[in-house]
């Protein structure tokens, strides 16, 4: 076992000419939350589509719990513990909000039967069936959304797709969860419930969790560390409170 969760060596990588991320070093330790902040463009969602393997990085390393990551396939990399949301909220808008959750659970183990028993939906099948519809409503009773089970996800308001997706992203079992702007485009009750549920998890799932944020309030109140990023290099980091302080920092936000 790694003293860091996650731990990136210099990584990067460029589209054409452009460096949208260089140089990058970030070391998460166990059950922290961590944040990624930076302008628009910083980089930071392309970091994150390095760490779960939609792009293979141009320069650098990535090691999960010890573990080197980088360049392995989105499948892979899930399974060997990396779970996360997106920007703009994925989720299968036309299946009921149980089965968004129960598509996580898929590929776990404990949940799988032979080919031969789906397609002929024998006993295997309906068992492993039940068991992932437990699993899944037990996770929709810890986000409140149980109630809400068999409707489409798409008639859910918006916060609570949110937290639907954060569900099934935990479904897989994760070592690490990547929060993408998770707070964006909530209203202030929606973003502290958010605030609270990203504690609950931390301390609940024992999960670790990097977490890509425009809004300062929210980062100062969840996070004991920060990267801040600026066109794809960092600008500083550590403490919350001291890397925020950095002139660096205010100027790249207030500009200039
Ligand atoms: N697939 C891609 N091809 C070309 N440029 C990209 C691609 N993905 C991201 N970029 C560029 O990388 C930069 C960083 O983008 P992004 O990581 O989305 O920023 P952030 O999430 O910090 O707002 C931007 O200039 C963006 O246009
Ligand atoms: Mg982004």
């Amino acid at each position: 076992m790694s003293e860091f969760i996650l731990e990136t060596q210099n990584l990067g990588i460029s589209f054409g000419g452009l460096k949208a991320a260089q140089d990058v070093n970030i070391r998460i330790k166990r059950n922290q939350i961590y944040g990624l902040i930076g302008p628009n463009g910083a980089g930071k969602t392309t970091i994150f589509n390095m760490l779960t393997g939609v792009y293979k990085p141009t320069t650098g390393k990535i090691f999960l719990d010890g573990e080197r990551i980088d360049g392995f396939a989105q499948d892979k990399i899930n399974h060997m513990g990396i779970a996360r949301t997106f920007q703009n909220i994925r989720l299968f808008n036309n299946m009921s909000v149980v089965r968004n959750v129960m598509v996580g659970l898929h590929n776990l183990p404990e949940y799988k039967c032979t080919v031969w028993e789906s397609f002929f939906r024998l006993p295997g099948h309906f068992r492993a069936e039940k068991k992932m519809r437990e699993r899944a409503k037990e996770l929709l009773r810890i986000f409140g959304l149980e109630e809400e089970r068999n409707n489409l996800a798409c008639n859910l308001p918006y916060g609570k797709q949110r937290k639907l997706e954060i569900a099934r992203a935990l479904a897989t079992n994760p070592k690490l969860l990547l929060l993408d702007e998770p707070a964006a485009g909530m209203n202030p009750h929606e973003t502290e419930d958010l605030v609270k549920t990203i504690h609950f998890i931390r301390d609940n799932f024992d999960m670790t969790i990097l977490l890509i944020e425009h809004d300062m309030k929210f980062v100062a109140s969840l996070c004991d560390e920060i990267t801040v990023l600026n066109f794809g290099t960092v600008l500083a980091e550590g403490d919350t409170k001291t890397a925020l302080r950095d002139p660096e920092v205010i100027r790249a936000y207030i500009g200039g």
